[in-house]
């Protein structure tokens, strides 16, 4: 037997299966793309998404889902997933089944039905309240990047392990009202900032593949894809620093509850510590953009996927184009 697939409870033929479930979101959210409902986009991805869990030999358990059992049907955090319960291995879950839902409405870039799983335990569960990041892509040396640190330091270090002067360093940024001071000192010191209007998934991922021309990621988003976003890091390469961000008591109590002690509540997590031993990361394209293409309907009613799935304990990519006969998809 393999080694990569010894005592490891995410079997390698998981990988394949994980791209089946995020074509299936991908594809239900497709319909959807441009018709300005993002309910309804995101309902079509959870419902296929869900369904499309119960085909896999696993015991799986949701640890970062569409929210809490109070307030998410399906996918909620707690819940178990996967034909094999008790019987299968034992799998944690990350997923957003649309990463990009206001993407979608408005038929704009790079939207994703994304998962990454790993081994029981070994995702943090984050609650869903914003987190600062810091990611720069692979090829640096450890530790080049600290959230402790300000925008300009980093940027600085990053520039001098590049070989680059600061203002040749191109930052990808969330545009967001809250980050205004940020992207006036990245331009302040010549930075380009590229702006994204949603998707920081694909936006912290884009470090690491050249062609984007993004050194780093900066800035909040959601805890639950900073996770994701970590977990892609994991396989390919990276560094990527992130921070829990409390709004209020309310946003400290759910990290509570999700077992994050106080005394972490302004911890910095590295890679390992959002995503822990072997893990996979899958994404499939909704709408095209910097990581994937979108769903294509074909006149003949082919519909083609563009999906990636990555593995930590190997660092293997696969890139997956798919075609998919509308007879056995559409409902
Ligand atoms: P949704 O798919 O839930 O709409 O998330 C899109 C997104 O842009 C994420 O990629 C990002 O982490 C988060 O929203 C940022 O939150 P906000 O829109 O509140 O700034």
């Amino acid at each position: 037997m393999p080694k990569s697939a010894a005592s490891n409870a995410l079997d390698r033929v998981l990988v394949m299966e994980m791209v089946r479930v995020t074509e299936a979101a991908a594809i239900a959210a497709s319909r959807l793309i441009g018709r300005g409902d993002e309910k309804a986009a995101d309902h079509a991805a959870v419902e296929a998404m869900r369904k499309a869990f119960d085909e896999l030999d696993i015991d799986g358990t949701v640890v970062i889902g569409e929210g809490e059992r109070d307030e998410a049907p399906m996918l909620y955090i707690g819940e178990k997933v996967g034909g094999a319960q008790g019987t299968g291995p034992r799998i944690d879950i990350a997923l957003d089944p649309l990463e990009g839902t206001t993407i979608t409405a408005k038929a704009g870039p790079n939207a994703l039905a994304v998962l990454a799983c790993a081994e029981e335990g070994n995702l943090l569960n984050a609650p869903d309240v914003y987190m600062d990041k810091l990611a720069v892509g692979p090829g640096y040396p450890d530790g080049i990047i600290d959230l402790a640190k300000t925008p300009t330091e980093n940027v600085e270090a990053v520039a001098k392990a590049k070989g680059v002067k600061p203002n040749e360093i191109i930052v990808c940024v969330l545009d967001r009202p809250r980050h205004a001071d940020l992207i006036a000192e990245l331009r302040g010191i010549g930075c380009g900032v590229v702006l994204i209007g949603d998707g920081d998934v694909a936006g912290v991922i884009a470090v690491t593949d050249e062609d984007t021309t993004i050194d780093m990621y900066m800035g909040s988003g959601g805890a639950p894809e900073g996770v994701l976003a970590a977990a892609a890091l994991r396989c390919v390469g990276g560094q990527f620093n992130g921070r829990l961000l409390f709004r209020n008591e309310d946003e400290k109590a759910r990290a509570r509850k999700w077992g994050i002690d106080d005394r972490e509540f302004d911890r910095i997590y590295k890679l390992e510590e959002l995503a822990k031993g072997d893990c996979i990361f899958a994404a499939t394209g909704v709408t095209s953009g910097s990581l994937l293409d979108g769903v294509k309907r074909l006149r003949n009613g082919t519909m083609t996927t563009d999906s990636v799935v990555m593995r930590a304990s190997s660092g293997t990519v696969r890139w997956i184009k798919g075609e998919h006969r509308a007879a056995f998809k559409d409902d």
